[in-house]
């Protein structure tokens, strides 16, 4: 696996590959990899013939107060897992090649960077557009590989390559849960042993919920009350349960079909999300 920090060199080793007609599958992160990003990994040397991680813990995508400077660091053991799982080259950028001091561009995505974690987390979405888009620039990967977890991240980032006309295709892969439903997380190292039994019910609720929709139930507000209650019983501090449309995250109506139940919520000082995405 080649590593590589600087935009340049790492523009000259993917021109190698592309001049040979060889496709390319980008999977950007921040580290501290697990099972989630493993999978998006092994999606991509499945899809393309060659295989872009990017590790950049993004600061412009923590607010103040947040957890940047905690975020886990893991470089070593990171490298190791990419190794094994034969990715072709490591992009390990530092804060300077990717952020000019005197840079003036930012990306914000209207309207759906605006609910949900964007309400709780100003800044947040126009942080992980503009350097998504800019690793974008910088790769010119043919696709990219992200995982359903981030909903809404997800979201946002498929209105700007559609907004903007970034010539790459966008590959969501489902989320990868711990044998108890709790989703796979960086953050999922914050929790104490005790807090991981309970961040199970995060799942369970979504499950739930998603199972009375599919019975029938129409009253949204009704839905998202009762999955409150329930989590707020288990020791959550909820940030949002929301019943959404699919396609741009906006209220789902009953007559919409394809939904997307998004959950926010805090155990101690861990804030963790989840969501399903189904059809009606
Ligand atoms: O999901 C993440 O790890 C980050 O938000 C991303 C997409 C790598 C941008 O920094």
């Amino acid at each position: 696996m080649q590593i590589i920090n600087t935009v340049s060199d790492l523009r000259k080793a993917i021109k190698i590959w592309r001049d040979s007609g060889e496709t390319v599958a980008f999977v950007p992160t921040m580290g501290n990899l697990h099972a989630g990003h493993l999978q998006l990994v092994s999606q991509a040397k499945e899809k393309a013939d060659r295989v872009v991680v990017s590790i950049f813990v993004n600061p412009t995508q923590f607010g103040v107060g947040e957890d940047f400077e905690a975020y886990p660091r893991t470089e070593l053991e990171d490298q190791q897992k990419l190794e094994d799982a034969c990715v072709d080259l490591l992009f390990l950028p530092a804060v300077a090649d990717i952020y000019a001091l005197d840079a003036l561009t930012t990306i914000t995505v209207a309207g759906v960077s605006e609910d949900y974690c964007g309400a709780f987390r100003p800044g947040h979405f126009s942080g992980v557009a503009t350097v998504v888009c800019k690793l974008l620039n910088i790769v010119q990967p043919n696709m990219i590989l992200l995982g359903l977890k981030d909903f809404q991240q997800l979201t946002v980032i498929k209105m700007m390559v559609r907004d903007l006309n970034i010539p790459v295709e966008i590959i969501a892969v489902e989320t990868v849960r711990e044998p108890n439903g709790l989703a796979m997380s960086s953050r999922n190292g914050y929790l104490t042993e005790e807090e991981k039994k309970i961040a199970a019910q995060l799942y369970k609720t979504l499950c739930g919920a998603r199972d009375a929709i599919l019975a029938g139930a129409k009253d949204y507000i009704e839905v998202e009350q009762q999955a409150l209650r329930v989590l707020q019983q288990a020791g959550f501090l909820v940030d949002y349960f929301s019943v959404c449309r699919g396609s741009d995250l906006k209220k789902a109506k009953p007559e919409d079909v394809d939904l997307v139940l998004l959950v926010a919520a805090k155990l101690g000082k861990t804030r963790l999300i989840d969501n399903i995405y189904f059809y009606k």
